[in-house]
């Protein structure tokens, strides 16, 4: 079984319409479809958002008793579904079980009755996450054939700001980080690759990164020090009622235009201090964007052994100040730097400190 890359991610929201509205018009991602009672979804809504390989699931449910309406009371909107692109989904099910992942839904198969066909099955992943097993045959304009009806992208900003998800940040509570590294190595057979102790105003957090063989597939796995000051993770458990997504990483070819556009658009991001530029040259070497437009956008830089990267978080966009998104360019890195992890946690310390909105 070769798990090759996320196909897609479903968040439970509260209302999928505006949810797809501002992720369209703020990110610039295409609504391409949509499904509901009248594609055999009963009791939900759900629309399908697309740019190049992101593919993100808006799905709200129409009456209490569904999944996600349960879930977002629990929760608040957030990710409950990471889809990931197999070869096959009835046999990586049947190994996934044999090595102790707990089956959520047996493969079933969705075509168009021509050349599209889908296969899914689900096992449990972390907290109330489950990962959809997908595998597709055929043109790529499907996405469930016969349950999302296709249809022509929205209108919206047509640049092309994002390449792929790069990778997913997953809070799990004190004592769940080891279990849940082992879980994805054991079962998913993902690889540890990136540790990191991280202090933050008195906090600490641990955070290791695991991925899968193919590298297409990256999860940061972060759980709070009970022996530190309660911070930030803490407040992530408690006001998203237990382990979940914290972030979602978006890949861009180009960091600058992507902030500088959703900037103007009214996304707001998180900003980083004057000493953090001053002291990128000497902690990163030279860096080939001039370092006031990094600054004065608010775009933090690291290294890894390969080369450098660049990021910047989100402000959250939901009340409960849960999931968020991050923005990254990658310029020969292929992993993360320890200095950007504490400056974007630091970066989010003070979000977090500042007034409500
Ligand atoms: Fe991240």
């Amino acid at each position: 079984m070769e798990i090759y890359g996320i196909d897609h991610v479903e968040l439970y929201v509260g209302d999928a319409k505006q949810a797809a509205f501002y992720l369209a018009h703020a990110f610039g991602l295409q609504v391409h479809g949509q499904g509901g009672p009248e594609t055999g979804l009963a009791d939900q809504r759900s629309l399908l958002l697309r740019e190049s390989a992101v593919q993100i699931v808006l799905t709200s449910g129409l009456a209490s008793t569904h999944p996600a309406a349960a879930y977002v009371q629990r929760h608040g909107d957030g990710v409950a579904v990471v889809g990931l692109e197999v070869d096959n989904a009835s046999v990586a099910y049947t190994e996934l079980l044999a090595r102790g992942a707990e089956s959520v839904a047996e493969p079933v198969t969705y075509t168009d009755g021509q050349e599209t066909t889908v296969v899914i099955a689900e096992v449990a992943g972390f907290g109330d996450v489950i990962h959809r097993l997908v595998e597709r045959h055929g043109p790529r304009r499907e996405f469930l054939p016969g349950a999302i009806q296709i249809t022509e992208p929205s209108k919206g900003p047509d640049e092309k700001l994002f390449s792929e998800i790069d990778h997913l940040a997953i809070c799990v509570p004190s004592g769940q980080l080891k279990p849940t590294v082992e879980f994805y190595e054991n079962v998913f057979g993902f690889l540890p690759i990136f540790d990191e102790y991280i202090e933050v105003a008195g906090q600490g957090m641990e955070s290791t990164v695991v991925q899968s063989p193919s590298k297409h597939v990256t999860f940061t796995l972060i759980e709070p020090d009970p022996n530190r000051r309660p911070g930030q993770i803490n407040d992530f458990l408690s006001w998203h009622a237990g382990a979940g997504v914290q972030h979602i990483a978006l890949r861009t070819s180009d960091i600058v235009e992507a902030v500088s556009t959703l900037k103007e658009r009214g996304v707001n991001f998180l900003a980083s201090p004057s000493a953090y530029y001053r002291a990128l040259p000497d902690r990163v070497g030279e860096v080939e964007t001039p370092i006031e437009a990094l600054e004065e956008l608010g775009i933090l830089v690291d290294r890894d052994h390969w080369g450098q990267l660049l990021q910047i978080f989100t402000e959250s966009m939901h009340v409960r100040r849960t999931l968020f998104l991050e923005i990254i360019e990658r310029r020969g890195a292929m992993t993360f730097g320890s200095g950007n992890i504490k400056a974007l946690y630091e970066a989010k310390e003070r979000e977090l400190q500042g007034v409500e909105v």
